[in-house]
């Protein structure tokens, strides 16, 4: 039952639309910005189960929910993923069933994945060349990746974009690799700029660089940005004549970029956050143990979001209590 009127919206007009949840902490790559050293385990790994995800997934369908990214962690080092994802799809209301993914077991299961429901696929791919790709991930799996990659586009999906994060080191060697990569296949790489984090300080004071820097890149080579549809998310993008997909910037440092928030994120332990970089969450597990609790879990959800800040304070170089996007997935 969908509490009337119960759309999820905060105290700033903005309408939530978007869920992103991640299903596990653990991931199996060592990225420099993110888990330098590889996961380590901090506490139980006791996390959201499939029955629990498919009523909280429930609860905010009921709330106007129309789209869940599976996130992490590495959400697929869950044996149970394509179990998630058709539970997440069989949830009325949601015709937007997402993963983000470092791409490892891609090609291996993702025609299981796609015919379980999956619709939007995003690989994270921080670079072209084999050698930085191991030196930046900790493994050298550059080409399984791509190989994923290439079977997800031919697959019935309605978007393959791949992730990667903008670093000084990407820049100031060749970046025309990524235009070549774009010359012919039709896909869009988003780059992300570094984001501050409780663990990478001394990463990001080295590698951070404005993503205007990148956009000023492009323009001199005649990419323009698209003009920005009302439900885009929060990537400019830029287009090429000659070239058949796309760049996008993702530059969370830039002003007014939470103005459009449409997001909401649940941690793998059932914890609501209100914002990647804000502080503490907000208990929704013991809502998750048996169907009755429908109501009081969105009751909640619409209490919480009533405190979701205007925007973060990355700018005041507060990460909030977040020490690495593991936790919580982006
Ligand atoms: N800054 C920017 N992007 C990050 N990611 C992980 N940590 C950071 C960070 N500190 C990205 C990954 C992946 C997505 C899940 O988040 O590269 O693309
Ligand atoms: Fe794992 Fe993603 Fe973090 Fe890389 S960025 S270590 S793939 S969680």
């Amino acid at each position: 039952m969908t509490v009337p009127g119960a759309a999820a919206t905060d105290a700033f007009g903005r309408r939530f639309r978007y869920l992103r949840l991640s299903v596990t902490e653990v991931c199996n790559f060592r990225c420099t910005y993110c888990l330098p050293n590889g996961f380590q385990k901090a506490g139980s790994m006791d996390f959201l189960s499939t029955d629990e995800i498919g009523r909280l997934v429930c609860a905010f369908s009921g709330l106007g929910i129309g789209k869940v990214r599976l996130t992490g962690g590495e959400p697929t080092v869950r044996k149970d993923i394509g179990g998630l994802i058709a539970r997440v799809a069989a949830q009325p209301g949601i015709d937007k069933v997402a993963l983000t993914t470092n791409g490892w077991n891609l090609s291996r299961h993702i025609d299981n994945w796609v015919a379980s429901g999956l619709t939007h696929l995003n690989v994270s791919v921080d670079a072209l060349e084999r050698e930085t790709f191991r030196k930046i991930t900790g493994h050298d799996r550059l080409e399984d990746v791509l190989a994923g990659l290439e079977r997800a586009q031919t697959l019935p999906l309605k978007a393959v974009k791949i992730n990667a994060v903008l670093l000084r080191d990407a820049l100031n060697t060749d970046f025309s690799a990524w235009t070549e990569f774009v010359r012919y296949r039709p896909i869009a790489i988003r780059f992300i700029e570094l984001m501050r984090t409780g663990d990478n300080r001394a990463f990001f004071e080295d590698q951070h660089v404005s993503g205007q820097i990148l956009g000023r890149w492009l323009e001199e080579r005649n990419w323009t940005p698209r003009p920005r549809g009302r439900d885009d998310g929060p990537a400019i993008e830029y287009c090429h004549p000659g070239h058949a997909g796309r760049i996008g910037i993702i530059a969370p440092y830039a002003p007014g970029f939470c103005n459009g928030c449409n997001r909401l994120r649940v941690t793998a332990r059932g914890q609501l956050r209100l914002c990647l970089f804000g502080q503490g969450g907000r208990d929704l597990r013991d809502l998750l143990a048996s169907d009755e609790q429908r109501s009081a879990l969105q009751q909640r959800v619409a209490d919480a979001l009533a405190f979701k800040p205007a925007s973060h304070a990355l700018h005041a170089a507060d990460p909030g209590d977040i020490m690495n996007l593991a936790q919580t997935g982006g």
